[in-house]
């Protein structure tokens, strides 16, 4: 509670925030949209949906680590079983320069932590976002969880950096690799920073 408070008043009070430090670009009023079956530079099209009831989408940005959002996509226990799902979301916040993410893990499996995922960037009107030829590549590459060694449940790892100086109105965001077989691909949280 004491965190989510401190990032509601920084959120409220620009004038305070000084220069040269990472803001949040997503919270959790935006528009989120559950997706699975999609490969950076594709369309989504239908494939919406695939998460468990109360584990949705939204989970991942309200910034309660107690929650996550579980994506099993063809519903198998494989290494594959939830690649290729995430999300696409439009800040509130408006047009954003994303030079980073950062994970938190679920509370359990760690089996089904993401390794690698991509992250692009569209400013397209929401009806667009469901087809590939919206979207462009900002980052591919490691969600800061080692492969090799479990952070812990419920874990904040680092921030992943990258040099992005394109504005976008929507991210979409897709995991590529995952640690171990099991059912689907989950995250308690996932921010996507700018650099202010
Ligand atoms: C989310 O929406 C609620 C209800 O409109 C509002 O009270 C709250 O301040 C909003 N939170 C953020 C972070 O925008
Ligand atoms: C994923 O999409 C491909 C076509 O792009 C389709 O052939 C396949 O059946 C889909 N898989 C699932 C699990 O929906
Ligand atoms: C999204 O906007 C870009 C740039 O204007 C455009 O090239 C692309 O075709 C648009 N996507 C769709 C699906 O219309
Ligand atoms: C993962 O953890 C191991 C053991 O601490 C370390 O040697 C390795 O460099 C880490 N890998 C990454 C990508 O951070
Ligand atoms: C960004 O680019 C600078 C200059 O090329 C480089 O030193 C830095 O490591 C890059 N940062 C990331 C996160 O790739």
């Amino acid at each position: 509670m004491a965190t989510k408070f401190f990032l509601l008043t920084l959120a409220t009070t620009t004038t305070m925030i000084p220069p040269s430090q990472y803001m949040k670009i997503i919270n959790p009023n935006d528009t989120i949209v559950g997706i699975f079956n999609t490969s950076a530079g594709s369309s989504s099209g239908v494939n919406v949906g695939n998460w468990v009831s109360d584990e949705s989408p939204s989970s991942a940005f309200d910034d309660d680590i107690n929650t996550k959002y579980l994506n099993y996509a063809a519903g198998d226990t494989s290494i594959t079983s939830g690649l290729q799902s995430g999300f696409y979301v439009t800040p509130l916040i408006g047009r954003s320069i994303a030079t980073g993410i950062q994970f938190a893990t679920a509370n359990d499996n760690f089996e089904r932590d993401p390794i690698t995922v991509t992250l692009e960037g569209s400013n397209n009107a929401s009806a667009q976002l469901s087809l590939g030829a919206s979207w462009k590549l900002i980052y591919s590459g490691s969600t800061g969880i080692n492969a090799s060694v479990d952070p812990g449940r419920m874990t904040y790892v680092a921030m992943q950096n990258f040099n992005n100086t394109l504005a976008y109105t929507s991210f979409r965001l897709l995991a590529t690799s995952k640690r171990a077989s099991s059912y689907g691909v989950q995250y308690s949280e996932v921010s996507i920073y700018n650099f202010v």
